[in-house]
């Protein structure tokens, strides 16, 4: 009796302490679930904001770049516009240059070496010339003459250029324009 008494008491003590056992694991293993948990959602909240910090950082490069890029583009073609058109007003409105558009344009004909061209400098050959008037000559130079080629043969040439190497060339030879 005492025996088997002994026996069951074990027995229960065995069971209880298994039991026990299996609760000890089981709030082990919950404890590691949830530690491993945390763990993962604190390292992924990590990779997270470490993400957003380089993201942060990348857009703010970006937006420095942008910002250092930005006055320069926006400055030069400001610069170039601005810069022929101060620079052109001048040259084509004020005075045009007679001489350099006679030396260029009508210098091959006009300089002495052509018959029948009036050579700049030859009074006698633009005295019968002049006498028809400045704007007969002008006309003539623009629209041509005989064998006087219209704006001596540059079309690219302005009607003002034309004209201010017509005065520069009668002038030479003896006019007043
Ligand atoms: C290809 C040769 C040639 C070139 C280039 C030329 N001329 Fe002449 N030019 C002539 C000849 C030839 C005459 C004479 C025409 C005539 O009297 O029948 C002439 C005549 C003239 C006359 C006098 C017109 C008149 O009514 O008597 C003027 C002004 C003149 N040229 C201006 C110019 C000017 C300005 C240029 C340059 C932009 C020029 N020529 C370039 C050949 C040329």
């Amino acid at each position: 009796m005492n025996k088997l008494l002994i026996a069951v008491m074990m027995m229960a003590g065995l069971t209880a302490c298994s039991q026990e056992a299996k609760q000890e694991t089981q709030e082990t293993a919950q404890a590691v679930a949830s530690e491993v948990k945390n763990e993962a959602t604190s390292a992924a909240d990590a990779t997270a904001s470490a993400a957003q910090e380089a993201a942060d950082k990348v857009e703010a490069a970006a937006s420095k770049a942008e910002e250092a890029a930005k006055p320069e583009e926006a400055a030069k073609p400001e610069e170039k516009a601005e810069a022929p058109a101060t620079e052109a007003k001048p040259a084509e409105s004020a005075k045009v240059d007679g001489k350099a558009v006679f030396e260029a344009n009508c210098k091959a004909c006009h300089g002495g070496l052509i018959p029948g061209a009036p050579a700049v400098g030859k009074k006698e050959d633009w005295a019968p010339r002049i006498k028809q008037g400045k704007d007969t000559l002008h006309k003539h130079a623009l629209e041509g003459f005989n064998s006087m080629p219209a704006k001596g043969g540059n079309s690219s040439l302005s009607d003002d250029e034309v004209k201010a190497a017509v005065d520069y060339m009668a002038n030479e030879s003896g006019a007043k324009f």
